[in-house]
């Protein structure tokens, strides 16, 4: 009854799924929760130490029952030297989902148009449809580089047009030289995803002292493995914040988070070891997978794609590591990447867990 009071694109709208929760997962196989390992979120296996400290600190220096500073200075002043911009230019959000809802509500009317790739994040698409936009897809080419021609003309009229690198589920970076081809082409603002950036080192912000219609999205997700703190932010030409700060929700980053996430900021070496770590990781976990059947693409990322030949035989692997507790994100009916399988990668000892799950 209360569909009709609903606004059109939300009761048109296909959800978003994720993989079962843990506690699913469990009670499905009769395994105890602390069994339950998960490959499917592109997650780190651990935070550095100082985090934990942090997170007791913040336990004790600040009552729940008072809010977080509400222009998130401080955190806001180590993003924007962690950037290297002014902290004007920065915007910070509960995870990078709520800046890319935030850009959407910031730019979209229903009916506006958006332009994004394919396969990628698939919030670039559904956020904008969820305010009733139309989304026009340009699939990516021959190792998953996007089409430089098409995805400009696919920006014509748009409002806003998304890139990700390095892109998910794919792995790979894009190349610089065609990331600022499309900046500079592109008659709409631009988002670029940068969520996985600390893994390449490269990034577009140095860009924006030429294209003021540039908005990189970034997180404390992966890299600084924050993912259940929920902090994410957009860097941008100060007017471009001047527009998102308008729409930001007030007080949704927690006093917690804001303090964990300036420790973190203050211990960048922690996040680099945790980075490097995962990279030395990567290959180990590659050749596994390469030896157990699958086409593993490259990856310089802390997830990687692989392909397992036909939905059946992707099928089969993910519901006997799920029979073992182990989760990957399962694309086996894939529109895009019919027949594969995500997989984070983690420690050496839970890589060996995996692999001996798929060999059983
Ligand atoms: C490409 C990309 N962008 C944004 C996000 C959002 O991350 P969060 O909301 O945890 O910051 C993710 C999470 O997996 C991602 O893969």
């Amino acid at each position: 009854m209360l569909e009709q009071f609903a606004r059109r694109s939300v009761v048109e709208l296909e959800p978003y799924g994720w993989e079962a929760p843990n506690r699913i997962i469990a009670a499905r196989h009769n395994l105890p929760l602390a069994d339950v390992l998960r490959f499917d979120l592109n997650t780190f296996p651990s935070p550095p130490p100082s985090w934990r400290a942090a997170m007791t600190a913040a336990r004790d220096a600040d009552g729940p029952h008072e809010y977080a500073d509400p222009t998130y200075a401080e955190l806001t002043h180590l993003l924007a030297a962690y950037c290297g911009v002014d902290p004007a230019q920065v915007m910070v959000g509960a995870g990078g989902d709520e800046v890319l809802s935030i850009i959407g509500q910031t730019f979209l009317d229903p009916g506006d148009a958006v332009a994004v790739t394919a396969p990628t994040y698939p919030l670039h698409a559904l956020r904008p449809r969820q305010l009733g936009a139309v989304v026009r897809t340009c699939p990516l080419g021959a190792g998953f580089v996007p089409n430089v021609e098409g995805i400009l003309a696919a920006a014509v009229g748009a409002k806003l047009l998304f890139l990700c690198t390095p892109n998910n589920p794919t792995g790979n970076a894009l190349d610089p030289a065609v990331v600022e081809r499309i900046v500079a082409g592109s008659p709409c603002p631009v988002v670029v995803d940068e969520a996985y950036a600390e893994f390449v080192g490269w990034s577009a912000i140095p860009l924006l002292a030429r294209y003021p219609h540039l908005i990189v999205v970034r997180t404390m997700s992966k890299a600084f493995a924050l993912a259940g703190m929920r902090l994410g932010y957009a860097i941008a030409r100060p007017e471009a914040i001047d527009l998102l700060q308008r729409v930001r929700p007030t007080n949704s980053i927690s006093v917690v988070t804001a303090r964990v996430a300036a420790a973190a900021l203050r211990d960048r070496p922690a996040m680099e070891v945790n980075v490097a770590d995962i990279a030395d990781a990567r290959e180990p976990l590659a050749a596994g997978l390469r030896a157990a059947g699958a086409r593993v693409y490259p990856s310089v990322t802390n997830f990687l794609l692989t392909d397992w030949g036909s939905p059946g035989a992707a099928q089969a692997v993910a519901a006997r590591l799920e029979q073992r507790g182990i989760v990957v994100r399962n694309y086996a009916q894939h529109p895009w990447l019919p027949g594969h399988l995500r997989i984070t990668v983690r420690s050496p000892e839970q890589h060996a867990r995996l692999l001996a799950a798929i060999r059983s």
